[in-house]
């Protein structure tokens, strides 16, 4: 068999390799530990482990056989870490492989005490591998492949040691092998048990005597009784027909019985389970045999005759056995068998779902963290923080961890029944949970939440609410009486006062309410917001107006007594919400016509105007969080996009002025315009100038996606142009400009294709000169969030910089930031594309743009998206920097086109 090179590009968790090897059709073999490349004595290839494998110490013991020594490399790793992972790659999905482990303590560590732990392969644990009843340990399992790596992972167990590993090894198996008899079994996996060359003594065989390179032992001491010699007789068998495609110098050798009798295997197995047998058959005789097949005392086949110069194959299955007891019983002539194979059947449980496994991978990004959370949430054991039900995650428990906030990836892990968020630094609203329809404990005490948020009501199944200790104000909402299986809701230690609502005075449910400013059920009162415990408490009830409870409107009855004290405190009271009232139409009624000299061009709108320019909200051109934009028509003719906040959106009175004054300010042509604005009967408008050309998003990726006329150059184009824009905001304004929130929906282009940055909506100034962050309640979008700003709450220019580093490797790879679709490896763009570039390995570009972009146009954009997505801020380019990297990259893809232009 001739030696093929081939090469193999394998994404690791944490870094990338291109291995070059050599192989015997598909073989992998790895010396756990060792340093060298080397060829055996079989001529089968040997090379490091070092690449297939982040963890674990390496060391070499000396190990004697006989009278002869040799050193034999090994990996151990430390007994604290759990799953210990090698990344095998597999050449051909939907094939079979063989994968075989060997395991040698040899008193490496000169303590004497050999390891017990697990292995598993993909999400089984295939066996427990225990040093101390045989040593070397070997492991042999049959394997359907159906993903382009195989997780290979030893696994500590309590008090089991340090696992160690000597040598791995990868071999194709022949399409469609060892899938014979079992239809009972559907996706399993086989663990070799037996494999007898029967009637031949002399040593096992191997490569290349079989070229799947399975070894198959010498027949010796299974039959005590009726031994035989083999046969030897070398004829031709048409072997096709045999799936598992046995040698034929296996198959030339039999056990055969030289008399009527019974012919035996007994063969033990380590545990109780369930069994696949596969027997060989090959007619070598000048006779045709013919005999009963038994297994356990049952006949199985009967009357089996084995033609001459016939090859065949059966397979039988044996469920919850502990030994097998095959016989051949005699009907005519001799019964005789070639080979044999035993294997375990082992269940190969299935993969969590790709969304949760991606929304874990970008949860975990966010900590900051490496929680070595690897593959699969749920198997072969769960990772840390994580409870499954099967492969269903059920329960996350991330307490005493950074959050900072609830991101919306949360809301992806729809299964869970269990989420513990205790102690994360949690502030503002309780949110981004609504899609968590099995929640049956929800634990968010002790962070600094305000507002319960709408959230809560759809969480239909609740029945345990831990809210103690957080800094929660204002009344307790109606909608949480409608839980109807809640049983606890602790709101100790908030600010909370008021009636809470009947509806949450029943038997089944307890309410711990201690701590709070002014909280019950009964018509005790809650005098007033600075609740003086020296004035006598008047009899009051304060029933709350259910269709408004949210903005209090109080209907007050005066209770049985009462007196001088409580009028005089209830008119001083009406007189205080009166103020408060007429102070807001105040606000409402000024602030238009603020000061308007230095507010550039932005007009003011009234709200019949936009009514008018928009056709009534006629046409719809964008939605987001913060509500929709219109397609407006001025009265000059002038096309602009209108854009109305939701209620729950709107700003206080103070900052939406605020924000329309800063955005008056800024006027760059890589800028959307801000054209004017409407703040009028509690709607809070902003008008933009509008541009035709759509958004980055739409060309990318939009429903009549235009992908293909996005050539190279004009991506650079783009990003050249949006860098200026960002550019501007951060350098170039007073007061300097975060943005927050660039991605590639917030890029819009003209009909030039010119590219603008808009939506200043989350952008943050920084006022004072010299200020290098300003810390914030993490704000933007799901897939563009710097994670140092998440981890640390402290933005700076840095964390835009980020954003934009994955809006250039969209542009580069044609994908969006995160999918669901694929191995999990490739969910998040960030981590899977930065080892490729970085590397200078280009398959991973758009294919659109393959063939018409220059290498070092590419290479340089390449370089610097990895640079801009850096976790460590400190390490990112500033948006100058990028900027002019990015003129290079594009003025270099100019004279490659222009060059091009005149060869051809
Ligand atoms: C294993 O390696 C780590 C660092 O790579 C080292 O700190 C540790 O001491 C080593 N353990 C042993 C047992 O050699
Ligand atoms: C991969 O497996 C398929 C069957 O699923 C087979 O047809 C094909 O030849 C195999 N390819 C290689 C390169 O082995
Ligand atoms: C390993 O084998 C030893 C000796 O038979 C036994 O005492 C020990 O319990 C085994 N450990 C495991 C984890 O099976
Ligand atoms: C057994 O095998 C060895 C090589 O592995 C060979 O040298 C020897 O001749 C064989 N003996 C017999 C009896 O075939
Ligand atoms: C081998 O057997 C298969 C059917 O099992 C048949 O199609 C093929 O022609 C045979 N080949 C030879 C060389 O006899
Ligand atoms: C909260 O977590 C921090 C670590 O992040 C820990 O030091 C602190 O003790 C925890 N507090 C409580 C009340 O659990
Ligand atoms: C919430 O989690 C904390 C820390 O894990 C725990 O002490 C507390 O009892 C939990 N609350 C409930 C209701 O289980
Ligand atoms: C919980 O809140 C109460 C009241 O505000 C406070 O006394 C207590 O110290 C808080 N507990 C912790 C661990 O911060």
């Amino acid at each position: 068999m001739a030696l093929k090179c081939f090469r193999v590009s394998l994404t690791l968790f944490c870094g990338f390799w291109v291995v070059v090897f050599c192989d015997q059709d598909g073989f992998l073999s790895l010396s756990c530990g060792g340093a060298r490349s080397y060829v055996d004595s079989a001529k089968i290839a040997w090379v490091s482990d070092n690449t297939f494998i982040s963890t674990g110490n390496t060391t070499t013991v000396e190990y004697v056989e006989g009278t002869s020594s040799s050193s034999v490399p090994l990996r151990f790793f430390p007994e604290s870490q759990g799953r210990n992972c090698y990344k095998l790659p597999v050449k051909n999905i939907s094939s079979v492989v063989l994968v075989r482990a060997q395991f040698v303590y040899k008193n490496y560590d000169g303590r004497w005490k050999p390891p017990a732990f697990s292995v598993s392969l993909g999400t089984a644990i295939t066996s427990t591998v225990n040093l101390t009843n045989k040593d070397p340990w070997n492991e042999e399992f049959i394997w359907p492949v159906s993903k382009d790596t195989l997780p290979f992972c030893v696994n500590a167990i309590p008090m089991g040691g340090s696992p160690v590993i000597s040598s791995l090894e990868v071999r194709p198996l022949p399409q469609g092998a060892y899938q014979g008899g079992m239809e009972d079994f559907p996706n399993k996996a086989l663990r070799t048990c037996y494999r007898i060359n029967s009637g031949y003594t002399n040593g096992s065989l191997r490569y290349p005597v079989d070229p799947f390179d399975r070894i198959w032992d010498a027949d010796q001491s299974y039959t005590p009784f009726h031994v035989s010699p083999g046969f030897d007789i070398l004829l031709s068998f048409n072997l096709s027909s045999q799936k598992e495609s046995p040698p034929l110098d296996v198959l030339q050798t039999a056990r055969v019985l030289a008399r009527e009798d019974v012919l035996h295997y007994n063969l033990p197995l380590q545990t109780l389970g369930d069994y696949y047998i596969v027997l060989y058959f090959a007619g070598i005789l000048p006779l045709s045999a013919s005999f009963d097949i038994l297994i356990n005392g049952d006949v199985q086949q009967s009357d089996f005759t084995v033609s001459t110069s016939k090859a065949s194959t059966l397979y039988f299955t044996q469920k919850g056995v502990t030994s097998l007891d095959i016989a051949l019983r005699s009907i005519r002539f001799y019964p005789q068998i070639n080979a044999f194979e035993v294997y375990e059947i082992i269940n190969i449980p299935s993969e969590a779902s790709s969304t949760t496994v991606s929304a874990l991978q970008v949860i975990e990004q966010s900590t900051g963290f490496d929680l070595g959370w690897q593959d699969d949430p749920c198997f072969p054991t769960p990772w840390d923080h994580i409870e499954c039900e099967g492969s269903v995650v059920t329960s996350l428990d991330l307490s005493d961890i950074n959050l900072r906030s609830i991101s919306p990836t949360f809301g992806d892990l729809l299964d869970l029944k269990i989420l513990n968020l205790h102690n994360t630094s949690l502030s503002g609203a309780i949110q981004n949970l609504g899609s968590l329809q099995h929640l049956e404990k929800l634990n968010l005490s002790f962070n600094q939440l305000t507002s319960f948020g709408s959230d809560l009501d759809s969480l239909v199944n609740l029945q345990v609410l831990d809210l103690h200790n957080n800094s929660l104000q204002g009344i307790v909402p109606d909608s949480l009486g409608e839980l109807e299986n809640l049983h606890l809701l602790n709101l100790e230690n908030n600010k909370l006062q008021g009636i809470l609502p009947l509806s949450l005075n029943r038997e089944s449910l307890e309410v711990r309410t201690s701590g709070n400013l002014c909280l019950s059920f009964s018509t005790m009162a809650c005098n007033d917001v600075s609740s003086n415990p020296s004035i006598e408490t008047p009899q009051v009830t304060i029933v709350t107006n259910r269709k408004h409870t949210r903005r209090s409107h109080l209907l007050i009855i005066l209770g049985a007594t009462g007196g001088a004290l409580f009028a005089l405190l209830l008119t001083s009271l009406l007189v205080l919400l009166y103020i408060k009232k007429r102070k807001t139409e105040a606000t409402y009624a000024t602030s238009p016509v603020i000061d308007m000299r230095n507010w550039n061009a932005a007009r003011i709108f009234s709200y019949k105007e936009i009514k008018a320019a928009t056709n009534n909200f006629k046409e719809v051109i964008g939605r987001g969080s913060f509500g929709s934009v219109y397609l407006g028509k001025l009265s000059d003719g002038k096309l602009v996009a209108v854009k109305v906040r939701f209620d729950r959106t709107q700003l206080g009175a103070d900052s939406f002025i605020n924000e329309v004054h800063l955005l008056s300010q800024i006027r760059h042509q890589n800028l959307v315009c801000l054209e004017g604005f409407c703040h009028e009967s509690k709607q809070q408008i902003l008008v933009y100038e509008y541009l035709p050309g759509g958004s980055l998003a739409d060309h990318l990726y939009g429903p009549n996606c235009q992908k293909v006329s996005l050539s190279w150059v004009r991506r650079l184009k783009i990003s050249v142009d949006a860098a200026k824009g960002l550019d501007y905001l951060h350098n170039g304004s007073d007061p300097r400009i975060i943005h927050r929130d660039i991605k590639c929906s917030n890029i819009l282009l003209d009909s030039q294709m010119n590219a603008k940055v808009c939506d200043f909506g989350l952008s943050k100034q920084v006022t004072q000169a010299d200020a290098t962050h300003v810390t914030t309640v993490v704000k933007g979008t799901a897939g563009y969030l710097d994670p140092e700003y998440y981890s640390t709450q402290q933005l700076t220019e840095k964390s835009d910089v980020y954003s934009f580093g994955v809006v250039l490797l969209e542009l580069i790879c044609g994908r969006e930031p995160l999918t669901h679709s694929g191995t999990p490896d490739s969910f998040n763009l960030v981590l899977w594309a930065k080892p490729y570039l970085q590397a200078g390995a280009f398959e991973i570009v758009d294919d659109s743009l393959k063939g018409s972009f220059d290498v070092e146009s590419m290479r340089k954009a390449a370089l610097i998206a990895v640079r801009s997505v850096e976790r460590d801020a400190s390490r990112r380019p500033t948006i100058a920097e990028l900027l002019a990297e990015l003129k290079e990259a594009y003025s270099i893809q100019l004279s490659y086109l222009a060059a091009l232009g005149h060869s051809g």
